[in-house]
């Protein structure tokens, strides 16, 4: 004990590697005695600063880290959560490609699963590899062009940060997919583009608007955060790429629709031929019901998973009585949890929330925030 206390950091691992060890086997009777692992661990702290998960410690810490994810409202299912152990890949090629094959097996043909895969963590003088995207599957935002925006506005610094790394840019199509961008232990950021056959897209269309068949709007299949650090018992992954499947609303009620994203409200009204001459004829709400109509019969003619909000509000309902029989409180954050259209008529939205936040857990490092922005990426910023 006494060559913890004369390293803080090692200190602050010892402290939430004991907090995480009982817990794992606290909900995992089988995981063999606990004081055993415990010092273990401890030994190995004293030696390396660190310790290394087992492949179950790892997978129920990114079980949990789901299951603590208060944002999330589709948690019910967070003890069927995929994970793919790859934790010996530090290179930036093994990484993309893997990204890849992660893209593969959790699009399955269109029976979403969700996944993990968690990449070599932080350790002591040598900081884990990073994926700079915040989704390993986005759109290049271009900018205006002759005075519309091209692309997701949301990628725009990002888009640019890639470009000046080498990315020739895509064909210029409202939905060009951005190559992944990772960056390898001790290597600089490098872009690899997405092979076609990882990335599933959905082509979307109203159930009976013949006016929408040469409108030409998709939407990928696969929601795969990589921007986000799973943090388990005092140790960090920062290349850990994780999905579940979409909710509806994501794309029709805020991807599609947000004024500062793809802003296709008005385009709705006109191929619906709404009055938009005044906002109390509520066209924009008329307009989002479409669009969000089109969007889950567009998912569903494709064979693509996808839950609606009245849907995945129930579960969350179901999910917190499952908690509670456990013994488990729930934390969630309401403004995240109710969703963006029609929140009053889901039950989520009737009460309020425990906010405290519980490890393991996602974390959002604000240096990927930055990098999802593209800051830092070019070489001479980096230097
Ligand atoms: N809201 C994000 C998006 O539209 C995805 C967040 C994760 N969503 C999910 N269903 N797992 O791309």
């Amino acid at each position: 004990m006494e060559a913890l206390r004369r390293r803080p950091t090692a200190a602050r691992i010892w402290a939430e590697a004991e907090e995480f060890i009982r817990l794992h086997h606290r909900e995992n009777p089988d995981a063999g005695d606990v004081e055993a692992r415990l010092s273990d661990v401890r030994d190995e702290i004293c030696v390396l600063g660190t310790y290394r998960h087992t492949p179950e410690e790892l997978t129920h810490g990114a079980r949990v880290a789901w299951r603590n994810s208060n944002r999330c409202i589709g948690r019910l299912y967070w003890n069927a959560l995929r994970v793919r152990d790859l934790r010996g890949l530090t290179g930036a090629d093994e990484i993309a490609a893997a990204c890849a094959d992660h893209l593969r097996e959790a699009g399955n043909g269109g029976r979403i699963r969700p996944t993990i895969t968690v990449f070599a963590p932080d350790i002591p003088g040598r900081p884990g590899p990073v994926i700079w995207n915040e989704q390993l599957i986005r759109y290049a935002g271009y900018g205006r062009r002759g005075g519309r925006r091209i692309g997701d506005p949301r990628n725009e610094s990002f888009t640019a940060a890639v470009r000046e790394l080498g990315w020739p840019g895509g064909p210029g199509t409202p939905f060009d997919v951005l190559p992944l961008v990772v960056q390898g232990c001790d290597d600089k950021p490098r872009w690899f583009e997405l092979p076609d056959d990882a990335v599933l897209e959905v082509p979307i269309e109203h159930p009976e608007g013949d006016r929408w068949a040469d409108w030409g709007l998709r939407w990928h299949a696969v929601p795969a955060i990589s921007g986000m650090t799973l943090e388990i018992g005092g140790v960090r992954y920062p290349a850990a790429p994780f999905n579940g499947w979409y909710m509806g609303t994501e794309i029709g009620a805020r991807n599609l629709a947000d004024t500062d994203r793809y802003d296709l409200l008005p385009e709705v009204a006109r191929r619906l031929d709404l009055d938009t001459s005044n906002d109390r004829s509520l066209w924009k709400d008329r307009a989002l019901v479409e669009l969000n109509r089109a969007v889950l019969d567009s998912f569903d003619r494709a064979g693509v998973t996808m839950t609606d909000h009245h849907t995945e509000a129930r579960r969350f309902m179901a999910h917190l009585e499952r908690e509670r029989r456990h013994g488990r409180e729930v934390g969630a954050d309401w403004a995240w949890i109710v969703p963006p259209m029609s929140g009053s008529v889901t039950p989520v939205f009737h009460r309020t929330y425990d906010t405290t936040e519980h490890s393991p857990s996602y974390l959002h490092d604000p240096r990927a925030a930055a990098r999802a922005r593209g800051e830092g990426m070019r070489p001479a910023e980096a230097a």
